[in-house]
């Protein structure tokens, strides 16, 4: 059984007060939802007062990227000990916000997945494919090239670690949701990629999140698809009672 993630990515939104209002708004909300992990991805300068007030309750904090190197002179960046020193236990990677503003590589993910591997925080790697992939029927060339750049020279031990997100481009901020089966069927190849690259016990249990204009209306529909495990959450994820909705789809639903 893989156990659902609702994980909210906040982006470049929300100052250290906010986040902890939010946080502490949120627990109360979230206490009793044991059906799945609960995740908010602060920015950086946010980690430690979402930390604070996630404290003894059932939410993570995952950071939204991080540099590779230990430390040096990397103006800007921020290495996972910092991460875990300002409270994360968990980091997104490759977002594909990231590979757009930042030209972020398949191979700078991959230095920055071993990196967040060793120093023992979870990553949550991000893959999909843009509009123009999608109208080119290049979906399942450009996943599968994430896939194999992004997670290259892994043990399937490392790999056990990792949570995917399934994110097609064009779905993310657009308002327009993959269809459930849309999002199925390449959440069914990302786990074929994995039994091909990792076997088929790592495969079964990796849980693969699918992100792009989730809402409180959509995710029930979702998550009765058989290889979503959770979702990455934007915009709907900003608003507590949102996100609540979205962490406790599971009441509104006879599933
Ligand atoms: P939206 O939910 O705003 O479409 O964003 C999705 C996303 O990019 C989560 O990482």
């Amino acid at each position: 059984m893989r156990k659902p993630v609702i994980a909210g990515n906040w982006k470049m939104f929300k100052t250290s007060g906010e986040a902890a209002s939010f946080v502490e708004k949120l627990r109360p909300l979230v206490a009793h939802s044991d059906h799945c992990e609960v995740v908010v991805a602060p920015p950086f300068t946010a980690l430690r007062a979402a930390a604070d007030a996630a404290r003894g309750s059932n939410i993570r904090i995952a950071a939204q990227d991080m540099h590779w190197a230990k430390e040096g002179a990397h103006t800007g960046d921020i290495s996972a000990a910092m991460l875990e020193d300002a409270g994360a236990t968990l980091v997104i990677l490759g977002h594909s916000e990231r590979r757009h503003d930042h030209g972020e590589t398949d191979e700078e993910v991959n230095h920055k997945l071993k990196a967040a591997l060793a120093a023992g925080l979870g990553p949550v790697v991000c893959v999909g494919e843009t509009l123009a992939e999608r109208e080119a029927g290049e979906t399942r060339s450009v996943l599968e090239r994430q896939f194999r750049q992004g997670f290259a020279a892994l043990t399937a031990a490392d790999f056990s670690r990792i949570i995917i997100a399934y994110e097609p481009v064009w779905a993310i901020g657009t308002g327009r949701t993959a269809t459930p089966e849309m999002a199925e069927e390449s959440h069914r190849f990302i786990r074929e990629l994995a039994g091909a690259g990792f076997g088929r016990t790592e495969a079964a249990a990796v849980r693969i999140l699918y992100g792009g204009s989730v809402k409180p209306e959509n995710i029930a529909g979702l998550m009765t698809e058989e290889d979503i495990d959770g979702a990455l959450v934007g915009g709907a994820s900003l608003q507590v009672e949102s996100f609540a909705a979205i962490v406790n789809y599971k009441r509104a639903t006879t599933r």
